[in-house]
């Protein structure tokens, strides 16, 4: 996408001959567009944890250029094994929920094993990196190609008046490495001149529909308009909301769907208003091995300092401020789950499918569990 002129990538490696990964870093949206340089496997693990890049499919992309600077660290010791294990280890533990995370290790693990030679290994590792970043890239495209027919058809439906979509959190370019997922389709929407207008919950606690999602829609020139996490069930019922689409963070084989927490109220609401709820997800943000979502997902839960307080601009200078009574406690959940029977249907890089496990099987047949 593109930022004042210039086509970002959330996640690249910024020079030939060095081992160093560069990353938009998202701490500072919308106020401030900064990129920062990761070159030790700790920096990337702080990057992931702490947030500076954050969404299903660039924490796998990071965490794909991690595993090479985790190659290059482990062919600097008498033992590469051991060594890259235990990176890839401190990378996985980094956050819990966003399965691509553990995808991308796991698959970075297997490219370095299926070579021998160290130094074989470590650009074995680099360039699966750029792929599993070019992957990313194309699926992407290919949910947007997939997500436009939905909002033709609904356009056609409206006598082409604008189409409505609601979506949560921040499913777009930055939580990927390229156009988004849940954004990929209102982009795609857009270009073709299709009406579209964004309704964008703001996604407390930590706001990325406010902050990150209202940007990006913003830098693209897509109309939106950001509302409280509380008024989507009133504007679905005031008929002013055409089709919800947001992304997930992990996906079970069954249809379940896991993603930022608020997500299942919007589906309940969906439902109770017969609006059709969409997910848009890349194929590495299923997990083939989990059927249920409620207790086969690890819900991560985040520190309270992120609900007893909120970021913001005073007189143009970037504050914290608190909110809470003293002594009021907190819980922050960041996840939640919907239940596949609320899902309209998955918008993926092979096109849409119920979310059930025949249908996404379907889709994807050598997933099948023997
Ligand atoms: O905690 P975050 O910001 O990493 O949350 C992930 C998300 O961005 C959302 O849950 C998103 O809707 C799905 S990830 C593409």
């Amino acid at each position: 996408m593109r930022v004042e002129g210039q086509s970002f990538r959330t996640v690249w490696i910024p020079e030939v001959g060095h081992s160093v990964v560069r990353i938009i870093d998202q701490r500072y949206l919308p106020f401030r567009f900064e990129t920062a340089d990761l070159r030790t496997v700790e920096e990337v693990a702080v990057a992931i944890r702490d947030m500076w890049v954050r969404g299903a499919g660039c924490i796998g992309a990071t965490a794909g250029y991690g595993m090479w600077l985790a190659a290059c660290e482990a062919s600097a010791t008498a033992d590469f094994s051991p060594a890259f294990n235990r990176l890839a280890e401190v990378l996985r533990s980094t956050r819990p929920t966003a399965v691509n995370l553990s995808w991308a290790v796991d698959r970075q693990l297997k490219v370095a094993a299926d070579v021998s030679d160290v130094f074989a290994k470590v650009a074995a590792v680099r360039s699966s990196a750029v792929e599993i970043a070019d992957e990313d890239v194309a699926a992407c495209r290919s949910i947007g190609e997939h997500g436009l027919d939905l909002f033709r058809d609904i356009s056609q439906l409206k006598g082409s008046a604008t189409v409505n979509v609601l979506t949560h959190c921040n499913a777009g370019w930055l939580a990927f490495v390229d156009h988004g997922s849940a954004t990929a389709p209102i982009y795609r929407a857009h270009d073709a001149g299709i009406p579209v207008h964004v309704w964008v919950d703001e996604t407390r606690p930590r706001n990325q529909g406010a902050r990150l999602t209202a940007w990006e829609l913003g830098k693209h020139g897509v109309p939106h308009t950001v509302i409280t996490d509380n008024a989507g069930g009133y504007l679905m019922r005031a008929g002013q909301v055409d089709l919800v689409v947001t992304g997930t963070d992990r996906t079970t084989y069954t249809g379940d769907v896991v993603n930022k927490i608020g997500t299942y109220l919007k589906a309940v609401a969906a439902s109770d208003c017969n609006i059709p709820f969409y997910v848009a997800l890349p194929s590495s943000t299923f997990d083939w091995s989990a059927r249920d979502g409620l207790t086969d997902i690890i819900i991560e839960e985040r520190s309270g300092d992120e609900v007893s307080s909120i970021e913001g601009l005073c007189d143009g200078v970037e504050t914290r401020v608190h909110l809470l009574p003293e002594g009021s406690h907190t819980a922050n959940p960041a996840f939640d789950v919907t239940p596949a029977r609320l899902v309209t249907g998955l918008i993926t890089e092979r096109g849409i499918c119920k979310a059930n496990e025949e249908s996404i099987l379907g889709l994807f047949p050598e997933k099948k569990l023997s």
